[in-house]
């Protein structure tokens, strides 16, 4: 496909702001494995959660947001000129991060609601629960695995998403990396 046939048209602005403040808040997130592996009290642990479960609850908030702009208001995105199986790899690809997207604070919060120890959003609101009821070690255990599973997962759609990205600006050389930056 010859570079001169690419359509020109970027993201609009709301979209890039949507996409680079989760880009920065999941990255963020995703030094939650070594955060939670250094913790060495309840006290740490805490504080640990406490940052977490509120930047998560941001990353869940502008997540319905985009999911609003993107499916039901069907904001226009760029239709980028490339051969077929290369924009089905990426749709795919796009869908799949959209998925774990919604998986993980959805995990996390439940997570956090059958967490022995009070998670405190903001500094305000317990999202635990489990002081009220009978704490289940087997079902925090398994939610706990659950949103593990899915930060894994997203680990490795954003090394092929990023990997993409970089193709297109260094190798192919076209627009596809500008239609999300905005540059000209
Ligand atoms: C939005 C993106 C999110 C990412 C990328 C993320 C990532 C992670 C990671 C990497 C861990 C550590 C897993 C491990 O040890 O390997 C973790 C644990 C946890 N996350 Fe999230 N998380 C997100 C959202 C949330 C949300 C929204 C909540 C709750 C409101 C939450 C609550 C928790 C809890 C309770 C744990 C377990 C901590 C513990 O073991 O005490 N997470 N998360």
């Amino acid at each position: 496909m010859s570079e001169t046939n690419m359509k020109a048209s970027n993201y609009d602005l709301g979209y890039r702001i949507l996409h680079w403040l989760m880009a920065i808040l999941i990255l963020l997130m995703l030094l939650a494995v070594m955060g939670f592996a250094s913790v060495t009290n309840n006290q740490e642990h805490m504080e640990m959660l406490m940052g977490h479960s509120s930047l998560g609850t941001l990353v869940g908030l502008f997540l319905i947001l985009r999911i609003f702009k993107r499916f039901i208001k069907k904001s226009p995105i760029p239709e980028q000129d490339l051969p077929k199986l290369q924009q089905r790899v990426a749709k795919t690809v796009q869908y799949a991060l959209y998925g774990l997207m919604v998986w993980i604070p959805v995990t996390g919060y439940l997570t956090a609601r059958f967490h022995e120890l009070p998670v405190m959003a903001f500094g305000r609101f317990n999202l635990s629960n489990a002081s009220q009821t009978m704490y289940n070690p087997e079902l925090f255990d398994a939610l706990r695995l659950g949103h593990e599973i899915g930060t894994k997962l997203i680990m490795v759609l954003l090394v092929l998403h990023i990997g993409g990205a970089f193709y297109h600006k260094l190798v192919k050389k076209d627009q596809v990396m500008r239609s999300m930056t905005g540059s000209k």
